[in-house]
């Protein structure tokens, strides 16, 4: 008789990392037929010229790999737009990548730089992808926290939390989950901060076209001492209300760029090219989109507020995103996960509980609402949360 051999997977490497909350909340939603406004997706479609364009390529034989580091095209559409916007020449050729969504930016890009006991700075409340990157790594992530209601870094308690195993700062602006954004102040400090130091920058800027009020998205790509050490990643999925095609990149000075790229080549090798080209025609023929984008949301997240003012929520202030924190104080002393449980189940409407973006929640009664649908669904929203 032969024995066959069981393999132990043993420990493992992410203990800590469940099934994300997107995943579970958007389940829920789904399960109990909820109005859905925990993901952060659009309920309306991407623009037609654009999705025409991916049909033209995909009917046209554009159907097999892309290079490497994407579409010569609509590489230069972004070095382009960086120009334009930001002020920054960069070689479209090894300065720019295209990836699989600003997911894959970001693992790359932390992939490529941190190493075995490398301490990482992040902000809490933190997008959930950065800390298992870092940990996948070998790194540790010190996590500061943003303080509540205006949720900017502190920036004395940042070089306080400065050492000689500081390789990254993560930065998000503007800022999922709590709408804050950065200002041109913010970058004087970290500008301050790092002179002199080794220290490198992963900006995470997907929302760089949602904010409000006027406001002048600060790109760290409009500095040149913060961009020489920075990877900045964007998202074409929340710019063009398709976020279900995974598709991004990643500014970075060529030395960073070519590290980043050798994890990128293994890690997808190249992204989907019939929506590279398609991407690449629309931002050379329709460049007003995402100079129209800051008025379209801040429209929605008006409409969504002006709804609500009925309600005992009551609204943080959102600068940016597509993502408005209520907090709901007034209402119930339950935790944030217990009612955005129930609210789901017993109310039909689904969000996501802010204390999950913690490694030490902070206790806040915030609820975290996505903006992205349409009026007709904001409408609805709205008349269940005033009715609670
Ligand atoms: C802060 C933040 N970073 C990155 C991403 C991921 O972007 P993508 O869908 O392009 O991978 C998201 C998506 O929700 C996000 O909110």
């Amino acid at each position: 008789m032969t024995t066959t051999m069981q393999p132990t997977l043993g420990p493992s490497k992410l203990p800590q990392v469940g099934t994300t909350i997107f995943t579970v909340m958007s389940q829920l939603a789904a399960e109990h037929g909820a109005l859905n406004l925990s993901q952060g997706f659009p309920d309306f479609d991407g623009p037609e010229k654009l999705r025409e364009r991916v049909a033209h390529y995909l009917n046209h034989g554009f159907n097999q790999y892309a290079p490497m580091t994407g579409v010569p095209a609509l590489r230069a559409a972004i070095a382009g737009k960086v120009a334009a916007l930001y002020g920054r020449k960069t070689d479209a050729d090894a300065e720019v990548t295209v990836t699989s969504g600003g997911t894959e930016a970001l693992f790359c890009a932390i992939q490529a730089v941190v190493r075995s006991g490398d301490e990482v700075i992040v902000f809490d409340p933190a997008y959930d992808s950065y800390e298992p990157a870092v940990e996948l790594a070998g790194g540790r992530c010190i996590r500061l926290r943003l303080p509540a209601p205006d949720y900017r870094p502190d920036w004395n308690a940042v070089a306080d939390a400065l050492g000689p195993k500081t390789r990254l700062i993560i930065l998000n602006s503007p800022h999922n989950p709590t709408g804050s954004v950065l200002t041109a102040e913010d970058l004087d400090a970290l500008e301050l901060l790092l002179a002199g130091r080794d220290i490198l920058l992963l900006a995470d800027e997907v929302y760089e076209h949602i904010i409000f009020d006027g406001a002048a998205h600060q790109s760290l790509l409009r500095r040149p001492a913060l961009a020489e050490r920075a990877f900045v990643v964007s998202s074409f999925g929340k710019t063009y209300h398709v976020t279900g095609w995974k598709i991004g990149y990643c500014v970075a000075p060529a030395a960073l760029s070519v590290e980043f790229r050798k994890v990128h080549q293994y890690v997808t090798f190249a992204s989907i090219t019939p929506v590279q080209l398609a991407l690449a025609d629309f931002l050379a023929e329709h460049p007003e989109h995402h100079l129209e984008l800051p008025a379209f949301y801040q429209r929605k997240r008006d409409r969504f507020c002006a709804l609500l003012e009925g309600s005992r929520f009551r609204l943080r202030p959102a600068a940016g995103t597509y993502f408005q924190l209520l907090d709901y104080a007034a209402i119930s002393d339950e935790t944030d996960v217990a009612l955005a449980r129930r609210l789901t189940v017993e109310h039909g409407i689904a969000s996501i509980p802010v204390s999950v973006f913690y490694r030490d929640p902070p206790g806040e009664p915030v609820l975290r609402f996505c903006f992205a649908k349409d009026d007709a669904t904001l409408l609805r929203a709205a008349e269940v949360l005033c009715a609670i």
